[in-house]
């Protein structure tokens, strides 16, 4: 059983990287039913994981994570997500709360990448049009992976920035980050707000790629 704030429960995860992988143990962790969603879930390096630091986790295929989950979470490609919910049918979301940890890249151009989503949309947008009846909260998508769970920083610990239309969603992820130890996540509204949350992605990039390293993030100071 879970001692979290988030009772126990079923948790898809779609996408069997770094990001989906570190979300999937962090939620096992917390004692979470938990299923990782590949379009090969047999691949080895997958298995391998689940054989390890994954042990406990199930794994299926994107459809299968979809159906499996109370509380989902998108952590594909950020290009391929469209393509990723249509492969798990968007019927396996409805009425769940889905976080989005997801940024549009385009590395077309080299390092740094831009977006591939401008101007008066983002991905968090897209992900909620495309599941209309799922309530998507953007989270996760301005820090490092392996600062999700148990972020452990040398200086101050950095702000965790959400997004989504629904306030009950917010608050059931809310309840999660603060299990995984991001107790005070400041809500900058709407997922209108994903324009903001992928934009500041670029800047961490950017700022990753020239100090050499990844340990940064950014922190809300008040006066
Ligand atoms: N890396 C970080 O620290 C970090 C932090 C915050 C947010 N993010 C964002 O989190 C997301 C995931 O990042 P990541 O580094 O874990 O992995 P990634 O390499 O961006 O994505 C891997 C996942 O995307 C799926 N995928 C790739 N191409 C696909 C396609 N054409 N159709 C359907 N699915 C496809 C893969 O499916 P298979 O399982 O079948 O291979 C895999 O599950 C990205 O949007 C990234 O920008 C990353």
């Amino acid at each position: 059983m879970t001692n979290g704030r988030l009772s126990r429960r079923r948790v898809g995860v779609l996408g069997s990287g770094e990001v989906g992988r570190r979300l999937a143990a962090g939620f096992a962790g917390r004692g979470h039913h938990v299923l990782i969603g590949s379009r090969d879930p047999g691949k080895p390096e997958l298995r391998e994981w689940l054989s390890g630091e994954g042990a406990g986790v199930e794994a299926g295929t994107f459809a299968e994570a979809a159906e499996h989950g109370e509380l989902l979470v998108l952590a594909v490609l950020g290009n391929a997500a469209e393509e990723a919910i249509a492969e798990a049918g968007a019927k396996g979301f409805s009425g769940k709360v889905v976080i989005d940890a997801m940024n549009p890249l385009d590395f077309s151009g080299g390092f740094p990448p831009k977006l591939s989503i401008t101007g008066e949309d983002s991905l968090g947008e897209r992900v909620q049009r495309a599941l209309p009846d799922a309530k998507v909260v953007k989270a996760f998508n301005t820090i490092g992976n392996p600062y999700f769970v148990d972020p452990s920083f040398s200086e101050s610990q950095p702000t965790m920035l959400i997004a989504g239309d629904d306030e009950d969603a917010k608050r059931t992820v809310g309840d999660a980050l603060a299990d995984f130890g991001w107790p005070d996540p400041v809500d900058i509204g709407g997922i209108e707000g994903s324009r903001e949350l992928e934009a500041i992605c670029i800047a961490w990039v950017k700022i990753g790629g020239a100090r050499g390293s990844w340990d940064h993030g950014f922190k809300l100071l008040v006066g």
